[in-house]
């Protein structure tokens, strides 16, 4: 660790303007300086230093800090990493505290992997020129799959000999001790004698931030099917495979720049794209991203595009790095290439023009591709349909920005061909949900963050009567769309009994009552009522309502009581229960509805003794009938009248 004096001597010594010019071309102004920001794309200085204050703000894109803390966005470094660094600028010795030894001892085992891994870049590669069999075999390959002599070296390819310890041999003359070699996974024991970890491969060696060589991947020379492709290294102290983005030293000033990392599944693929002048561009190494390969990335943009080979493995292996990036507040934009195609035979096939402009045309959000890739499975199947939405709606709930989740709900509406509101009103009932688990806030706090600012007759916005209205009545269209033509016991129609009974006590819901008006039209011409006919149906607002009352069958319980949720979720087989619990429940709501309205009468009549009298008595025939459907659902009638 660096002692606290050495950090202030640093801190004292490191001039702002001058860590800053060492990046950015700054111009005086006044008793400041201006320049383009170097962390965002602009034409006129927006970048202002001030060496009076210490400290850089750009007016642009906001960011500002000090001396260590540019070097840290800058160079994407820790504060250790920042402060060393401006240590070596300034010539400032460090004194390091805490267990010295410990830290010297683990600092030194990684220093000398790296050394040795560098030493066997440099062999591999050499290999590719000075022996023949290098260049018979590695070279003539590597011009077969046609890279050029600067991408070899800015990749620092290489070759493995054929010969069991070619390696070794060379490595141990040069003085390096064998436990090291066998430290670093580049020599490993067979049978009783120790031999080269790779041979008669195509050198890629591995190389973390800084650009030190970490570990390598050999390639196998033609087709065996016996032999795996690729090997990689063990891992070591210094080579963590999850952690390891292809190419990610070669990309990140691209990167930056761009402010966009085009990621592939290959080796070859990211040298390709680099020999097309396309550099902001890293490879996952064939397995699905990792969470710590989204953060390295992220260090450098939060945009990162997949090119992805069309096939169904590949678009499964997108599918499942996707949801984690989203959660890390990533925008993922996905190209599905031709079927067979990576970007490296791609290129090779039509050209860097073509291969820009595919990946113009074929450029989508991954939420536009999911669903795509998701209805397409569903086919024309309503309730498939309603499994899709379910879906597409809890990952928009998992987008953390904002703005741009309400862009998403906004194509999503589009694509899937359901009202916007409808979207909004679930997403944030998920959103709510989430905000009360994680934060235990009460539910007004929750409701007021995830309001639906919209005038429609969306459930939530409203107060909690009407809530439990919508709900109550949604419970009824639920009954309806999936039960309808199904009998009970006395062999009555359930669309029949509901219809009866609800009769004296009319549904709310303007679109509701439509519904149910057309339901009965159906019935009464001898058609089916069921949801198929209402997710064809030609009024946007009835698909809209069929299918989230289909989709979200949870939400109809959300205030009710755990034994209310078993009419919820009970199989099909137990349909009659459902009905009559159903019934019950509403014909209660409405009951309890109408002694709120009673005794607010009451209250508008004081000192009327006759009026007094009258909805006095209107209120205990309420009370007697509330009591006697309460006694046939049982004691959960008490909490719900709370
Ligand atoms: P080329 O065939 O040379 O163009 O390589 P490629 O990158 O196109 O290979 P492929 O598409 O088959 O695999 C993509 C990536 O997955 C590779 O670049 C490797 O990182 C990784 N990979 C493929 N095969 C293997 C294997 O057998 N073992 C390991 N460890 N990784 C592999
Ligand atoms: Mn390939």
């Amino acid at each position: 660790m660096i002692a606290a004096r050495s950090k202030e001597d640093i801190i004292a010594a490191a001039r702002i303007e001058e860590v800053v010019a060492d990046f950015v071309n700054l111009k005086k102004r006044g008793t400041n300086f201006v320049g383009l920001c170097p962390f965002h794309t602009e034409k006129t200085p927006s970048f202002h230093v001030s060496p009076s204050k210490g400290i850089y703000k750009c007016f642009g894109c906001g960011k500002g800090g000090d001396a260590v803390s540019f070097i840290m966005e800058h160079e994407k470094f820790n504060y250790p990493e920042a402060l060393r660094h401006l240590a070596n600028k300034y010539n400032i010795a460090i004194e390091e505290t805490g267990d010295a030894n410990k830290d010297q001892g683990d600092k030194m085992v990684k220093d000398s992997l790296f050394i040795i891994n560098q030493f066997a870049q440099q062999y591999y590669h050499d290999n590719l020129s000075k022996t023949s069999e290098g260049r018979n075999i590695g070279l003539a390959y590597l011009k077969e799959r046609g890279f050029t002599d600067e991408m070899k070296k800015k990749f620092m390819l290489g070759f493995a000999l054929s010969e069991g310890d070619a390696f070794m041999k060379n490595a141990l003359m040069n003085g390096y001790q064998h436990e090291l070699l066998k430290k670093a996974g580049l020599i490993t024991q067979k049978g009783n004698d120790d031999i080269d970890f790779f041979h008669s491969r195509v050198m890629f060696p591995l190389l973390n931030l800084s650009g030190k060589v970490v570990a390598f991947a050999g390639r196998i020379m033609g087709k065996d099917e016996r032999a795996p492709k690729y090997i990689n290294s063990p891992e070591t102290e210094i080579y963590q495979k999850s952690a390891l983005v292809y190419g990610i030293f070669q990309a990140r000033n691209a990167i930056r720049k761009e402010d966009e990392c085009f990621l592939t599944e290959g080796y070859t693929d990211v040298i390709s794209m680099h020999q097309a002048a396309i550099e902001n561009v890293v490879a996952s190494s064939g397995t699905s991203l990792t969470p710590e390969q989204v953060k390295v990335i992220r260090r450098f943009t939060n945009n990162i595009t997949l090119l992805y080979d069309g096939d169904p493995a590949g678009i499964k292996a997108a599918l499942r790095g996707l949801e984690m990036m989203t959660e890390q507040d990533v925008n993922v934009r996905v190209v599905l290439l031709p079927d067979g195609e990576d970007p490296d035979s791609y290129l090779h096939k039509n050209g860097t023009a073509a291969f820009k402009e595919f990946i113009r045309i074929n450029k989508k959000h991954f939420l536009q591709f999911k669903t795509a890739l998701l209805l397409t499975d569903a086919g024309s199947d309503p309730l498939k349909k309603a499994d899709v939405i379910k879906n597409i709606v809890e990952t928009l709930a998992k987008i953390p920005d904002t703005v741009k989740r309400s862009i998403l709900i906004k194509e999503s509406s589009t694509s899937l061909d359901i009202g916007e509101q409808v979207l909004i009103t679930e997403v944030n009932k998920i959103k709510r949900k989430q905000f009360k688990k994680e934060t235990g806030a009460p539910a007004f706090e929750a409701d007021r963050l995830y309001d639906d600012a919209s005038e429609e007759k969306s459930p939530s916005q409203r107060n909690e009567a009407v809530e439990k209205d919508y709900y109550q009545e949604a419970g009824i269209i639920k009954l309806l769309l999936e039960y309808g033509n199904l009998e009970m016991e006395d062999g009555q129609k359930v669309i029949d009994l509901v219809l009866d009974e609800i009769k004296e006590a009319p549904l709310c819901n303007h679109d509701f009552q439509l519904m149910i008006h057309e339901m009965e039209e159906l019935f009464k011409r001898g058609e089916a009522v069921d949801h198929h006919f209402f997710i064809n149906h030609p009024e946007q607002k009835f698909r809209d309502i069929t299918l989230t009352v289909i989709a979200f069958p949870y939400h109809l319980s959300e205030n009710w009581d755990k034994k209310h949720e078993i009419f919820i979720t009970t199989p099909q087989k137990n349909y009659k229960k459902d009905v009559v619990s159903t019934l019950h429940h509403f014909k209660l709501h409405k009951l309890m509805n109408m002694k709120l309205e009673n005794q607010q009468q009451l209250k508008s009549v004081k000192g009327n003794a006759e009026d007094e009298t009258h909805y006095m008595t209107v209120n205990m025939k309420l009370d007697e009938w509330i009591s006697q459907l309460g006694k046939s659902l049982g004691t959960v009638t008490l909490s719900y009248f709370k």
